[in-house]
């Protein structure tokens, strides 16, 4: 008797979403690595709680895929991409991973339409506000960078953005309490 109550093409939808935010996890912690280096440790504090967060994300989708009787994988994930150049590109680097992925948890959500996998279309319902979250907190990014000054931010503006953003509140914990039952 076949319990996966997970369709093929839907499993695979959701384990290849497994590997993008496992590739989220990982570009952000490469940018926190980059930052660091740098000497902005409070950026990098928030890239390292952010790349935490997006690991808990791929964790929710494999706990939801075990919940239909599905079996997730665990598939190799990309390198990252280059460093950036600096700030301000790097945030617009972090607004556009954002925005690709909002598009990926889209076609999940169509293809649970298609599908009327009501379960699915349910469960993805947190991604998407999730994402709509994400990308504000990334377009919140910018804009502190513009106020500060942008690529010509005075070295004192920068150290009062790198600053806020490493005592900005650790969003990791709203995802870790939400569950499936729970979002
Ligand atoms: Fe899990 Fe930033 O999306």
């Amino acid at each position: 008797m076949n319990t996966n109550r997970l369709s093929v093409p839907m499993q695979n939808a959701l384990i290849s979403q497994m590997t993008k935010e496992g590739h989220a996890a990982q570009i952000y912690l490469s940018y926190g690595i980059w930052a660091d280096n740098q000497g902005y440790g409070g950026i990098a504090n928030f890239l390292y709680r952010h790349s935490t967060e997006e690991r808990s994300h791929m964790i929710k989708i494999m706990e939801y895929i075990l919940e239909r009787g599905g079996k997730p994988v665990v598939e190799a994930i990309p390198a990252p991409p280059q460093d950036p150049k600096n700030i301000t590109e790097c945030f617009n680097k972090v607004f556009q991973h954002e925005v690709d992925n909002t598009n990926a948890i889209y076609k999940l959500v169509n293809l649970s339409l298609e599908e009327k996998d009501w379960a699915t279309w349910n469960f993805a319902q947190w991604f998407v506000k999730e994402q709509l979250e994400e990308e504000k907190l990334a377009l919140d990014l910018i804009d502190k960078l513009k106020i500060a000054g942008g690529d010509r931010a005075s070295d004192e503006s920068l150290f009062t953005l790198d600053k806020t953003l490493g005592e900005m509140p650790d969003e990791e914990t709203l995802a870790r309490t939400a569950n499936t039952e729970n979002p």
